[in-house]
């Protein structure tokens, strides 16, 4: 479009927005009126999506909607990816990673956080209270206990029966999605991290993580989930990004700054997740056929796509225009 046209059609939109007794275009040109939406990674992420919505359905932040989002399979013990009643390290410890950033490029992380049920509102103080951006184990645990957390015991009892089941082969083989791993002796032991990106009525973005992690992992493993720009990124001008599937392919790629970056260029949120993936069979060929990673994006227009490297990688949408749950197209079959 021409400047003189560009011109006239800014015009037009504004005089029908100031009779609308609205302002549609801020100084930067982008619309500051806009549909809010959140989007969350596996079939689990609707009821999380739900307790967002009563945030952003109610004008409220992303920020506030991500935290409450999250909180649900936090709090879970039939969950177990995530928070209480997620499956513990191969001594038998359940350390939970997590990480929040909001559209001021403002970020909070907490690893290998131990007897907080809700290590995303921690790492959130970390953003809020602190100097820095992470803590990890006994420190975060100090902050927490500091703050007002409760100490609780999260191995839950089935928790505890599948790692003693785990114990008697100790085969350290993560499965691929929550799906295949329901029927499984020991209950399923696999990685479906929830990761969960919004945007609210103005135009801002935020994103959070968080996850128990591989069940069975090495005590001290830390995934990618709280590492900013590996499990989640978000940048108010281009849009946000998060991962879930074996965290180690994840980190080696920076997979969610890399998706960001790709939607900067131009790719559309689907494109920009399926490029990343591509990034990562690229580097580690053989590794890519045997796990599970998919990438999940939205970007400032609220479009957003997910693509993974195996088939079965879900992802939930609630806007006002939809609830849905979806299925991410895949690289293998
Ligand atoms: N994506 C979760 C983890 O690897 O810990």
């Amino acid at each position: 479009m021409s400047t003189r046209r560009k011109f006239l059609f800014r015009s037009a939109a504004a005089s029908v927005a100031a009779l609308a007794g609205k302002n549609l275009f801020a100084a930067n040109h982008s619309p500051v009126i806009n549909d809010p939406i959140v989007i969350s990674t596996w079939d689990f992420g609707k009821e999380a999506n739900a307790e967002a919505w009563k945030t952003l359905g109610s004008g409220g932040s992303a920020l506030d909607a991500v935290e409450a989002g999250v909180k649900i399979p936090e709090a879970d013990p039939n969950n177990h990816t995530v928070g209480y009643g997620g499956m513990p390290d191969r001594e038998g410890h359940v350390t939970l990673d997590a990480c929040i950033m909001d559209e001021q490029y403002r970020c909070g992380s907490v690893m290998g956080l131990e007897h907080i049920v809700h290590p995303i509102a921690v790492a959130r103080l970390v953003m809020e209270k602190t100097p820095h951006v992470v803590l990890i184990g006994d420190g975060a645990l100090q902050f927490a206990l500091a703050n007002g957390f409760q100490k609780e015991n999260l191995l839950t009892p089935e928790s505890e029966k599948a790692w003693k089941e785990w114990l008697k082969e100790s085969k350290y083989e993560p499965v691929m999605n929550i799906e295949n791993a329901k029927n499984l002796p020991g209950g399923p032991y696999n990685h479906d991290t929830i990761g969960m990106l919004a945007m609210d009525a103005k135009g801002h973005l935020s994103g959070a993580c968080t996850t128990s992690g591989m069940a069975f992992k090495m005590r001290g493993r830390v995934g990618d989930s709280p590492i900013i720009g590996a499990g989640l990124y978000v940048d108010n001008e281009v849009g946000a990004a998060t991962s879930s599937g074996v965290g180690e392919e994840v980190i080696r790629i920076v997979g969610s700054h890399l998706v960001v970056e790709l939607m900067r260029q131009g790719y559309n949120p689907k494109e920009a997740c399926k490029a990343a993936v591509e990034r990562l069979i690229k580097r580690n060929p053989e590794k890519a056929k045997t796990i599970q990673v998919g990438f999940l994006a939205i970007n400032k227009k609220g479009q957003y796509g997910a693509y993974a490297l195996q088939k079965g990688f879900t992802y939930s949408v609630k806007s006002n225009k939809e609830e849905k749950i979806y299925e991410a197209e895949s690289k293998w079959k």
